[in-house]
């Protein structure tokens, strides 16, 4: 890496990656970044280790050609299956250590995670989790109905609370004192989330965590440094574009940015 801002490149199987992105916009105001949902393909929460793989190979590829110079795997079910097994030739990251070392720093004595059914299965947070911190108690609860629900756009519905109130119930009776959110899109129903955990149960998300990782990294090889967003600053790439990928990620970056249609098997260059 050399001294200019730097191009970012983040994918995930859809548009809830965009948490981390948003949290990339704050630490780094001045980096370009290039966002790819695999949204003809999602959900890769229910899929196996090579398709994970096979897919997040292909959109690693997609961004490489476009020049990115540092990259996330901001989709949880990728990070947990694929990552340590991708083809990358830039610094890069996922969210699932930032994550657990975000709940571990969180914690008392008992992490519950949440996440989708390929995440759970893989044991990987458990796992990561442990790691720091053998002593901590953990139980995990897989969500399937939750990004349907989120891509519907009823974050704050009251089916929405009803079925993350069914979920949680095992992991409350257990008296988790942390919710370690383990997917992309669960950060949009932190407001649910909080109302059904009550006060004694601290909710985190890798969004924050994995964006100071970057930003630590980049500003250590002298990048990132600048506070002048360029225009503009998010590209955004969708396998199978819709209104309602158009809709949702205004929402969560809080502004409209160019989104294109593409194959992430195109031999594009620009
Ligand atoms: N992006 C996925 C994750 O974070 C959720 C959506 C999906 O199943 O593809 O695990």
């Amino acid at each position: 890496m050399s001294g200019s801002e730097p191009l970012i490149g983040v994918f995930d199987s859809g548009v809830g990656g965009l948490t981390v992105v948003a949290a990339l916009r704050q630490r780094l105001p001045a980096a370009s970044i290039l966002y790819l949902g695999d949204t003809a393909r999602l959900p890769y929460g229910t899929k196996s280790r090579r398709t994970v793989l096979r897919y997040s190979q292909a959109n690693v590829d997609f961004l490489q050609r476009r020049g990115v110079d540092a990259l996330v795997v901001a989709c949880n079910t990728a990070s947990a299956m694929a990552l340590e097994d991708l083809d990358v030739r830039t610094p890069h990251w996922g969210v699932l250590e930032p994550g657990a070392s975000a709940a571990v720093a969180a914690a008392g004595r008992h992490v519950g995670v949440i996440a989708t059914e390929s995440t759970v299965r893989s044991a990987a947070y458990e796992h990561a989790i442990r790691r720091l911190n053998p002593e901590l108690r953990v139980s995990q609860r897989a969500c399937p109905l939750l990004v349907p629900l989120v891509e519907e756009g009823w974050e704050d519905d009251e089916i929405t609370e009803r079925i993350v109130a069914r979920y949680l119930a095992p992991l409350l009776e257990a008296e988790i004192d942390t919710l370690l959110l383990g997917c992309t899109h669960y950060p949009l129903l932190r407001g649910v989330l909080a109302r059904v955990c009550g006060p004694g149960v601290t909710l985190v998300d890798s969004a924050e965590s994995t964006s100071l990782a970057v930003e630590h990294r980049l500003r250590r090889a002298g990048r990132g440094g600048g506070s002048a967003p360029r225009a503009p600053s998010v590209r955004l790439f969708a396998t199978d574009a819709g209104s309602r990928f158009a809709r949702l990620a205004e929402r969560i970056l809080g502004e409209p940015a160019p989104l294109e249609w593409i194959d992430v098997n195109q031999a594009e260059t620009t």
